[in-house]
């Protein structure tokens, strides 16, 4: 079922007219950028917190509408509000993901008009979280710096994601592992990737052509508070096969362990032990059950509007 509102330009607009012009930008050429942001029911109330929408908004403006030049009559805290009051309005008591879009309208004089929308759909764990998802290596590559600099989370960049889920699908796979312009692992069509070896935990770099994600930080935190070392490094496509666990990674896709790859088992063919203590802490960490650093978590219901 469709949500009652959504958010488009400073108002709450009913399901069925939330539109943009066919002349702009964003139709046009894909001209747009957005963040993916969940809001997770707190463990021990009825609490919705949104989780690291700081650092969304962070990459939006500091990253992708930066590198675009992207201006909008909009601040952070303000698009923060407007989330806050789309969940509110679509009475969103559950686990929700939310997608902000900022983007380019019409081509005018001057100054390119941009314009931002948000939606919020109820979003229930996957079941690949607990039983875990089957990949192929791509044989297409990441999306390169220079080129469609994958660091800038643009809509037209998910026209790759998309070839490559494809292309994955089609041969019975749920997903697929890309590599970069160089040969080296960078990430899957919409998430991070950590291995494990020797108990080390290796992700690539953020020059390795990713998307600079919210999520694997955090875990990367989380690996720091559970003593388990971690690499960002480049990986070569080798080590996917002979790694004793592989994991991805996303607003979306949380922790998702990959239990086996083009017919190789990992591991066990189940979760391994490193990726399950990571995904316990960060579990605990969203639903309020850990220690969180400040704005981390981002109450829906506790918290005035401002008006
Ligand atoms: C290509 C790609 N990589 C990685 C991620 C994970 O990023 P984050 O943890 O910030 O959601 C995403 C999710 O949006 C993505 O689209």
């Amino acid at each position: 079922m469709n949500p009652t509102y959504t958010w488009m330009d400073g108002r709450l607009v009913p399901w069925q007219e939330s539109r943009i012009h066919i002349a702009s930008e964003a139709v046009l050429r894909g001209a747009s950028v957005f963040e993916g942001i969940r809001a997770y029911r707190a463990a021990d109330s009825d609490e919705l917190n949104l989780f690291r929408v700081g650092d969304h908004l962070a990459r939006l403006f500091g990253t992708s509408m930066r590198f675009l030049r992207m201006r909008l009559p909009y601040g952070p805290d303000q698009l923060v509000q407007a989330l806050v009051e789309l969940l509110r309005a679509n009475q969103v008591r559950e686990d929700a993901h939310l997608r902000l879009v900022a983007y380019f309208g019409p081509e005018g004089e001057g100054d390119q008009p941009a314009g931002a929308f948000a939606l919020a759909f109820p979003r229930p764990r996957s079941r690949r979280v607990t039983e875990g998802t089957r990949v192929t290596l791509s044989p297409w590559r990441r999306i390169s710096d220079n080129a469609m600099p994958p660091r800038v989370k643009a809509s037209a960049n998910y026209l790759n994601s998309l070839i490559v889920s494809a292309d994955a699908q089609s041969k019975g796979f749920d997903s697929a592992i890309v590599l970069n312009e160089r040969g080296r692992v960078a990430e899957g069509p919409g998430q991070n990737l950590f291995l494990v070896r020797g108990g080390v935990l290796s992700t690539p770099r953020t020059t390795d052509s990713i998307l600079e994600g919210v999520t694997r930080a955090t875990l990367i935190e989380l690996a720091g508070r559970l003593g388990i070392p971690v690499q960002e490094r480049a990986v070569d496509a080798t080590e996917l096969y002979v790694a004793d666990e592989l994991f991805f990674c996303g607003t979306a896709a949380e922790v998702q362990p990959i239990v086996e790859i083009d017919g190789y088992r990992v591991g066990e063919g189940r979760i391994g032990p490193v990726t399950e203590r990571i995904q316990r802490s960060y579990f605990a960490l969203v639903r309020g059950q850990a220690q969180a650093p400040e704005g981390w978590l981002t109450p829906v219901y506790g918290q005035p509007v401002a008006a």
